[in-house]
């Protein structure tokens, strides 16, 4: 298991599945990810909604069904529904596919998606996942620290943040015609919370490569904030001086601060942030600070005033 991975796999993954992901791991070892999957995977023994089950509050975290994950969801360059993005997102092109790391870097330049992954070590890992619009997924997701890569491109001594941009391209990504945000889609890390070894670059969900509607092909997995901070498809990697706007803040400064760590104390402005509806189950958990992965990060906020710092 990863260190930071703090959902037992053993526990709350079938055992089949469970015994496949340490093959992935050993095939990750040997840098065969994504294209090799185990046939007993590919069939996808999913586990069991829980979806009446009068206890789920008390049950230890579930994997969202890889359908759930793949069909419900928020990407907005598809579409506002949450179908919408299984729906239309074919037209996206992940292939080939290359990242520009500008700004305050020892190693600026466009990256083609295969240096990137080149040498980097493929980690499973299962994260909560919990929308500032109250619902929540347990994610198995495939990828690696965003820290590795930090290291490599030498951020200066002036580099305070990180700010990651979207591909913009109407033609691939048709919701970019309407004017629902600022395109192309912004968002934006602290250089601690970047380095910090929870912060995943994913590449996949479930030991497949990510599908077009989950982010691919390289998305960011930040588990102790609310999803929308875990931006899709990047494109531009910047390293800054200054606190980035994020596409949130920039349309609606008062419902959408920068931080958007997930916590229960703090309501969004027109809804409650106390619980939340675990997808597949029927009774609302309650939402835990930080998404739970509070012993982890709560450290980077020590001082903080976190109603300010929303
Ligand atoms: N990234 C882009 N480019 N566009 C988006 O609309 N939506 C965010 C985030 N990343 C979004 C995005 C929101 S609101 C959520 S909840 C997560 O993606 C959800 O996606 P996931 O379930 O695939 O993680």
């Amino acid at each position: 298991m990863p260190p930071y991975d703090d959902i037992p796999a053993a526990e709350i993954t079938p055992e089949s599945l469970y015994l496949d992901r340490r093959r992935f791991l050993r095939l990750g070892a040997a840098g065969a990810l994504g294209a090799l999957l185990p046939a007993a995977a590919a069939g996808c023994e999913q586990p069991r909604r829980n979806a009446a089950d009068p206890d789920a509050q008390e049950r230890p975290d579930r994997p969202t069904s890889y359908e759930d994950i793949t069909s419900y969801n928020n990407f907005y360059e598809f579409g506002l529904d949450k179908g919408d993005p299984a729906r239309n997102a074919r037209t996206l092109r992940p292939r080939p596919w290359s990242v520009a790391i500008e700004g305050l870097v020892a190693k600026p330049g466009v990256y083609g998606l295969e240096d990137i992954l080149r040498g980097v070590t493929m980690e499973d890992r299962i994260y909560r996942l919990r929308c500032v619009e109250a619902w929540s997924m347990v994610i198995p997701w495939r990828g690696f620290p965003l820290a590795d890569l930090v290291r490599r491109v030498e951020p200066l001594p002036g580099a305070k943040f990180v700010e990651f941009q979207t591909l913009y391209d109407p033609e691939q990504m048709p919701g970019q015609r309407s004017r629902t945000l600022d395109w192309p889609y912004v968002e934006g890390l602290r250089l601690d919370e970047a380095r910090h070894p929870l912060t995943l670059l994913a590449t996949g969900l479930y030991g497949r490569d990510l599908p077009n509607q989950n982010g691919a092909p390289l998305r960011l997995v930040v588990p102790w904030k609310y999803g929308f901070k875990s931006i899709k498809s990047i494109v531009r990697i910047r390293f800054v001086e200054r606190q980035p706007v994020s596409s949130w803040e920039r349309a609606n400064p008062g419902e959408y601060g920068f931080y958007s760590n997930v916590n229960p104390d703090v309501d969004h402005p027109r809804w409650s942030q106390k619980n939340e509806r675990r997808i597949g189950e029927l009774r609302r958990r309650d939402t835990l600070m930080f998404n739970g992965y509070g012993d982890q990060v709560a450290q980077l906020y020590r001082g903080m005033d976190l109603r300010r710092y929303f």
